[in-house]
């Protein structure tokens, strides 16, 4: 069986699907690997580096399109569909129920695809788990990028000329990004409060040196599988009124609430940004899904109000040597746990496997991705 691994073709992104040590396990266990040219230069990885490992670098984007399976970051293009074999297999970020236009280009070649973001979030499959592994750098980066927009440092520092008084970072949400953003803000000296649904991140928030901001409610929060389902308007009313007084205190603001499958909440208003100090920053990691600032745009930086507003879409893509590196350890454990080196061998019943299989001669098979798709009416 032949990997191939292609250049990202999406704009901006640094990542790649492989790295040279994980090409040479795979290898090693009988797979042959097939490199488009200039695949790892964003990650600082050159043809070279892949060669030496026993991978073959093609220079024709067509010609490793048709490995019978192909390892992406980003979602395969309909281009590069075009050029797959019939019944070849992807794996990569899929976001299916964003685009069903790509599943059906995949289902007209009876492609059969796994989704990386599919993956459940269950202890066996935290080391496929590349949600985490890349919401983990992009809470560092968030952090960091937030910091070079402000015009203060984050530490107390007691000089003859002065105190200055340490930065005060307010955090939305206490997933995977928003836990390492609370522990790199604090290591750097800030003060950190964060705000989540749920209320059993309270611990793990003070573990990491910030302060839990309660919302006092009788509303019940449903979680499921690790992720918070919609939340009441009751509650992010009383939410909205605890963060209305402590935003105007706030010099970065981090927002990273999600509701996975559907639109980010919004939980800073204009009128919010317009308290805010002269200044101060706000990194909306949710843009993508829609933002959890009403003012953010996606992929551009901007001043409202003397605040700086960050969009930035692919933070893991700016920390392209880590993001990749451990994507590669994710996307080939999940494929070693696919198939052997003579092909897929699937057991349809085990959870990973069911969990994020997306397609399959020629069908959309994945329960969430159909069922987002028939709410939206798609389907
Ligand atoms: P996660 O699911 O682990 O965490 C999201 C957290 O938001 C959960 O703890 C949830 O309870 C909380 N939440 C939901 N509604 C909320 C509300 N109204 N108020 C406060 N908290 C609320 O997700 P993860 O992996 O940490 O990702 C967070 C966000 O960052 C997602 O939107 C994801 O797409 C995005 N992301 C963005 C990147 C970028 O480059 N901009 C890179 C990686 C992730």
């Amino acid at each position: 069986m032949t990997i191939g691994i292609l250049k990202e073709s999406k704009e901006g992104e640094r990542r790649v699907a492989l790295t040279p040590d994980v090409a040479k396990l795979l290898i090693k266990k009988g797979y042959e690997v097939l490199v488009e040219k200039g695949a790892g230069e964003g990650s600082f990885l050159s043809d070279d580096d892949y060669r030496q490992v026993g991978a073959q670098i093609e220079s024709d984007k067509e010609v490793v399109c048709r490995c019978n399976f192909i390892l992406k970051v980003n979602a395969p293009t309909i281009e590069e569909i075009g050029y797959m074999q019939n019944k070849a297999c992807v794996i990569s970020m899929l976001y299916g129920y964003t685009r069903p236009d790509i599943l059906d280009a995949l289902n007209e070649k009876s492609i059969t695809s796994f989704g990386m973001d599919a993956i459940p979030r269950i202890s066996r499959a935290q080391r496929m788990d590349a949600l985490s592994s890349q919401a983990n750098l992009a809470g560092y980066k968030s952090v960091i990028m937030g910091c070079d927009a402000l015009g203060k440092i984050f530490p107390l520092l007691m000089t003859a000329a002065g105190t200055i008084t340490p930065a005060k970072v307010l955090i939305f949400g206490a997933g995977v990004a928003g836990l390492q953003a609370i522990a790199t803000a604090h290591r750097l000296g800030a003060i950190v409060e964060v705000t989540d649904v749920r209320p059993e991140t309270k611990e793990q928030v003070e573990s990491l040196g910030g302060k839990f901001l309660q919302v006092e409610s009788e509303a019940k929060i449903e979680t499921e599988g690790g992720y918070a389902k919609e939340v009441s308007i009751e509650f992010l009313q009383k939410q909205q009124q605890l963060i209305e007084t402590k935003i105007k205190e706030a010099d970065l603001v981090i927002t990273t609430a999600l509701v996975i499958g559907k639109k980010s909440p919004v939980l800073i208003t204009e009128k919010m940004v317009n308290s805010m100090k002269k200044g101060s920053v706000i990194v909306d990691m949710a843009v993508e899904w829609g933002g959890n600032c009403e003012l953010s745009e996606m992929n551009k930086t901007k001043v409202h109000h003397g605040v700086t507003i960050i969009g930035e879409a692919n933070l893991p893509s700016l920390l392209p040597v880590n993001a990749s590196q451990l994507y590669a350890i994710n996307i080939s454990t999940l494929l070693m746990h696919l198939s052997t080196s003579t092909g897929l061998n699937l057991d349809m019943e085990e959870e990973i496997t069911k969990g994020c299989l997306i397609t399959m001669d020629g069908a959309t098979v994945h329960e969430f991705t159909n069922k987002i798709l028939t709410a939206s009416g798609i389907k």
